[in-house]
């Protein structure tokens, strides 16, 4: 099996190539990922510093998940500190946050570059398979199970009404859970083709509308209090700067 940058950019080119394009049957591919999940690992997976090639391709493609990618691992990271998490729980969160929306590196440009604020059936059956396509892409490296877990489950709702499983509040994993509160507020409070930003205490109203539903009432409490003392997450970042533990550096 092919390992390191050749490995990863033949990755990319993988999932670049499938096709998650309109007319897609959401349940084929479920059953096929079902399928996958089953089958026994790989005996050699690509170290998780590779991955830095497909962010640097989603970047390429989708300059805006990668930035929302990065600025949802510094909300992450906070939270499960302010929430008491640390060591390789705190680690597994915050690469699960950085990761979460790798999958849309399958979108197609016309789902990306779209500029209505409600989707056709099509297009939302293919969004709402980019947390699938990003545990098929991390199945390949050497990346926690928890880690892949995160990236499956982060669209996941305390109701029963989310994606790709419809899983409800005990089912769905923490670190999940945390990445959805963090990645509810980045969406709200940045531009979108779609919709402009609303102010931080907007945003903050709205996590509490969903709070029960969708998120979880601990974690929008905890987050809300988090941003009122450290504010919105600006600092750029890199993708190798996720990879060495945060047990081992302030922030
Ligand atoms: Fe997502």
């Amino acid at each position: 099996m092919l390992t390191g940058p050749l490995h990863s950019i033949i990755s990319v080119a993988f999932i670049c190539r499938q096709p998650l394009t309109a007319g897609i049957n959401r349940e084929t591919t479920l059953n096929r990922f079902m399928r996958y999940q089953t089958q026994s690992p790989c005996e050699t997976t690509a170290p998780v510093s590779k991955l830095s090639t497909i962010a640097t391709a989603l970047g390429m493609k989708d300059p805006y998940t990668l930035e929302h990618n990065r600025r949802v691992a510094i909300y992450v990271r906070r939270l499960a500190k302010r929430i008491g998490l640390n060591g390789t729980a705190a680690d597994n969160i915050r690469l699960g946050g950085l990761l979460h929306d790798i999958g849309k590196i399958g979108l197609s440009t016309k789902v990306l570059n779209n500029t209505l604020d409600r989707l056709s059936g099509d297009m939302l059956a293919e969004v709402q398979l980019h947390p699938l396509t990003g545990a098929r892409i991390l199945k390949d490296f050497n990346v926690p199970p928890a880690v892949i877990d995160f990236v499956l489950y982060h669209h996941e709702k305390m109701d029963g009404t989310g994606y790709p499983f419809g899983l409800r509040s005990g089912q769905i994993p923490l670190g999940a859970k945390i990445i959805r509160v963090a990645d509810c507020f980045d969406a709200i409070t940045t531009d979108r083709p779609y919709q402009q930003r609303k102010s931080w205490i907007e945003a903050l109203a709205i996590l509490r509308q969903l709070s029960g539903t969708d998120l979880s009432p601990l974690l929008v409490e905890a987050f809300i209090a988090d941003i009122k003392e450290y504010g919105l997450a600006r600092r750029p970042t890199r993708f190798i700067a996720f990879y060495s533990p945060v047990s081992a550096r302030r922030f």
